[in-house]
């Protein structure tokens, strides 16, 4: 079926990949339609980049699902979006569960509406087993907020004498943050031809691949997360080294 599938190389995998879903607004607006329609239709574009990622043997995936910031939309917008969240991970569990897949959130999820809370503690606690792809959603996420937080924990850890300011090191941080125990992204994709971050995982971005798709999100299919792949594959991840350093390595 896919001739861009067959050409990726499933040794070179990106361990982690993270995605900002962005263009549901315009793609809906393009077709005359409210914004939330544009997020409904992105649940599909979800559903194939999941199951296209569990089938090539990525290890992590990470959507953007709703950033700090998005809770200043209208009310009616941010209402539809928990509602279409809570009645995704409900339908979706068992496709979860069918392909072996855990369910894990990042950000701020106390604030969310209690039912919501309540339907992605059950997915959590029910996919925790699972083991071939772990699917992290960011809700309620900001990389300032989370890299607050962390601070605000490591200074009440040195207030309390449980530890001290030569203690601090990137590996201490980095287990601070929500994502701790997590491989950082490889690749992170951002669709609709915005090129920016939007305070997301702003730490563990450092030596990430950066591809912008013009691809709006309700329309980003499996064979545009495969070109984002192979483009990964083609460029020289370096880290500071020289070339000659990398290929001797
Ligand atoms: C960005 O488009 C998208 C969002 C803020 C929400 C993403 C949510 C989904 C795809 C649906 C539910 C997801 C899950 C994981 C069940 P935008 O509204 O900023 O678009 P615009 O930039 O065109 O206005």
């Amino acid at each position: 079926m896919s001739e861009l599938k067959h050409e990726i190389n499933r040794e070179k995998l990106p361990k982690h990949i993270a995605i900002i879903m962005d263009g549901n607004g315009r793609w809906a607006k393009s077709k005359g339609k409210l914004r939330i329609f544009g997020h409904e239709s992105g649940v599909k574009a979800v559903r194939d980049t999941v199951e296209s990622c569990a089938e090539l043997g990525v290890s992590y995936l990470t959507l953007y699902a709703f950033s700090t910031e998005n809770w200043n939309r209208p009310a009616l917008e941010i209402n539809a979006l928990m509602s279409l969240l809570v009645s995704t991970i409900a339908s979706e569990t068992k496709t979860l569960m069918n392909n072996n897949i855990r369910l894990q959130t990042i950000g701020d999820t106390a604030s969310l509406p209690k039912k919501c809370r309540n339907e992605l503690a059950e997915a959590i606690q029910k996919t925790s087993g699972n083991t071939r792809m772990t699917l992290v959603l960011a809700l309620s996420y900001s990389s300032r907020w989370e890299i607050t937080e962390a601070v605000k924990h490591i200074a009440s850890k040195i207030q309390s004498g449980e530890m001290n300011t030569e203690g601090i090191t990137e590996e201490l941080i980095s287990n601070h943050l929500n994502t701790a125990g997590m491989p950082d992204p490889e690749l992170l994709i951002r669709t609709s031809g915005e090129h920016r971050i939007s305070n997301f995982l702003l730490w563990q971005i450092s030596y990430a691949e950066l591809y912008f798709s013009p691809v709006l999100w309700p329309d980003f299919r499996k064979e545009h997360l495969y070109e984002a792949i192979l483009s990964f594959q083609q460029r020289e991840r370096r880290f500071g080294m020289t070339s000659e350093q990398v290929k001797d390595v």
